[in-house]
C-alpha cells in the first residue's frame, strides 16, 4: 500500500477509544495493523480495552476466531494516553474524539506538533467539513474523512471523504485501506453536509415527525408502512431510538448550519434531546423501552396497509437525488452506501419506480406548495428515466 509519496501503512494510531475509536482499533488490528490507542485517561482505555476483549471472545465463541488468533490481535493494540508516544512511528491517525469543532480543532493542533512528517490523517467526523478539518492541519493534501459506521466491527460500510485539496493517492490509500479492514468503501466525491448516508436518513427522521403531525398518523403506523412498504430494516422512529437522539439532533444542527437546504427540523428531535430521552441507551426516545435488552417494535403488515409513506419515500429519494444530480457519488454507490448503511432491503430508486415517479414528485410539489422550497423536487426525479 504504498506510492511514491506515500509511505505504506503498518502503524495506525486511532484517537479516541469510545463507541467508534475502540471498533475501529479492534478492526485495524484484526486485519493485521500495528495499533496505539490513544484516550486522555487510562480509565478510558481500560475500558475500551476490555470492550475489545469481550467482542474477541464472543468471536472465539462463535468460532470465528481460535483463543490463539484472538490472543495475538489483543496483543496488537496498545493503548497508551502520552500524545508523543501515541503518534510515534504513525503511518496513518484515525481521529474519533468527540463531534465538537472547538475540540477537533485543539486535537489537531497537538497532533500536529506532536506527529512525524510522514504521518497520514483520517477523520471518522460524521458531519464536519473534511475541508475545514483539514484546512487546520500542516497537511491538509494528506488529510481524508473515513466515516465508519456504528458498530465498526459490524457495519460493513465505510464513506471516504476527500477535503478540497486532498491528494489522489490519499483517497486510493483511503479505499485500499478500508478494503484491507474488511469494509466496503463508498467514495464520497464532494464533502457536503451529511455525506451520504446521513444526508438520506437525518431528514427523514424529521419527516417522520412531520407526518405523524400532518397526517395524524401514529408512529407505528408510520413505522410499519417503512418497513414492509418502503423495504427499510426496520422503522424510522425504530431506527431513530436505535441511533441515540443524541447523535441525530448534533447531526441535525450540523448538517442545517452547513445547509439549510439539506433538512427541515421538526422541534420534537430537539425535545427529545434537551429531555434526555435519548431512544433504546435511555429507556425512551420516540418509543418506551423495558430494560436495557435491545428491544423490537411490534411492527405489522396490517398497520402498515393503513399508511401511504409517499412523502416519506419523497424525502428519501429527492435528498438522494440531489447526491447524484450534484456528482457528489453515483447512482450505483448511492445504493451501495444505503444498503450497507441503511440496511435497505430494496434500492431506493427500484421503490420511486414501483411507487411511480411522478407520484413521488406529486407529493413533492405538494409538500413544496405548502411548507416551501426544502420540498421542490429535484431535476433527477423532475426527468425520471427510470
Ligand atoms: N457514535 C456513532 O454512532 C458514530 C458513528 C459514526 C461516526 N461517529 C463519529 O466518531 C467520532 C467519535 O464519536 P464516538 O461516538 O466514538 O464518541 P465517544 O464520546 O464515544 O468517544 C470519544 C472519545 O474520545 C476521547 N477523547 C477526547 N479528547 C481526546 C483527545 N484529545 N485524544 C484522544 N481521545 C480523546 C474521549 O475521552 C472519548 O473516550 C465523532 O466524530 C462522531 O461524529 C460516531
Amino acid at each position: 500500500m504504498s506510492s511514491p509519496s506515500f509511505p505504506s501503512i503498518n502503524k495506525i494510531t486511532v484517537l479516541g477509544s469510545g463507541v467508534m475509536g475502540h471498533g475501529i482499533a479492534q478492526v485495524s488490528a484484526m486485519a493485521g495493523y500495528q495499533v496505539v490507542l490513544r484516550d486522555i485517561e487510562q480509565s478510558f482505555l481500560d475500558k475500551a480495552m476490555e470492550k475489545i476483549r469481550w467482542s474477541l471472545n464472543k468471536m472465539v465463541e462463535k468460532q470465528k476466531l481460535t483463543q490463539e488468533k484472538a490472543d495475538e490481535i489483543f496483543s496488537r493494540i496498545k493503548p497508551v494516553v502520552d500524545i508523543k508516544q501515541a503518534l510515534a512511528g504513525a503511518d496513518l491517525l484515525i481521529e474519533a474524539v468527540p463531534e465538537d469543532m472547538n475540540l477537533k480543532k485543539k486535537v489537531y493542533a497537538e497532533v500536529d506538533s506532536n506527529s512525524d512528517q510522514k504521518t497520514l490523517y483520517a477523520s471518522n467526523t460524521s458531519t464536519l467539513p473534511i475541508t475545514e478539518m483539514a484546512a487546520l492541519t500542516s497537511r491538509p493534501t494528506r488529510f481524508i474523512g473515513l466515516h465508519f459506521f456504528n458498530p465498526p466491527q459490524l457495519m460493513p460500510l465505510v464513506e471516504v471523504i476527500p477535503g478540497s485539496k486532498t491528494d489522489p493517492a490519499m483517497v486510493d490509500m483511503a479505499m485500499e485501506f478500508c478494503r484491507k479492514v474488511g469494509k466496503q468503501p463508498v467514495l464520497c466525491k464532494k464533502d457536503v453536509a451529511g455525506f451520504i448516508v446521513n444526508r438520506v436518513f437525518i431528514p427523514l427522521v424529521h419527516e417522520a415527525a412531520y407526518c405523524m403531525d400532518r397526517d395524524n398518523a401514529s408512529m407505528t403506523q408510520i413505522d410499519s408502512a417503512v418497513k414492509f412498504r418502503l423495504s427499510f430494516p426496520m422503522g424510522i422512529f425504530e431506527l431513530a431510538d436505535y441511533t441515540g437522539l443524541d447523535v441525530i439532533h448534533k447531526a441535525t444542527v450540523e448538517m442545517h448550519s452547513r445547509d439549510s437546504k439539506v433538512i427541515y427540523p421538526h422541534p420534537r428531535i430537539k425535545q427529545l434531546f434537551e429531555e434526555k430521552n435519548l431512544g433504546q441507551k435511555t429507556g425512551k426516545g420516540f418509543y418506551e423501552y423495558k430494560g436495557n435488552k435491545y428491544e423490537r417494535i411490534n411492527l405489522t403488515e396490517e398497520q402498515a396497509a393503513t399508511y401511504d409513506p409517499t412523502k416519506l419515500l419523497a424525502v428519501a429519494a429527492n435528498n438522494a437525488a440531489w447526491l447524484v444530480t450534484n456528482g457528489v457519488c453515483s447512482r450505483e454507490e448511492l445504493e451501495k452506501a444505503l444498503k450497507l448503511g441503511m440496511g435497505l432491503k430494496k434500492e431506493l430508486f427500484a421503490t420511486v419506480q414501483e411507487f411511480g415517479p411522478q407520484n413521488v414528485v406529486k407529493a413533492l410539489r405538494e409538500l413544496a406548495a405548502k411548507y416551501g422550497s426544502f420540498y421542490e423536487p429535484d431535476p433527477y426525479l423532475v426527468n425520471w428515466r427510470g
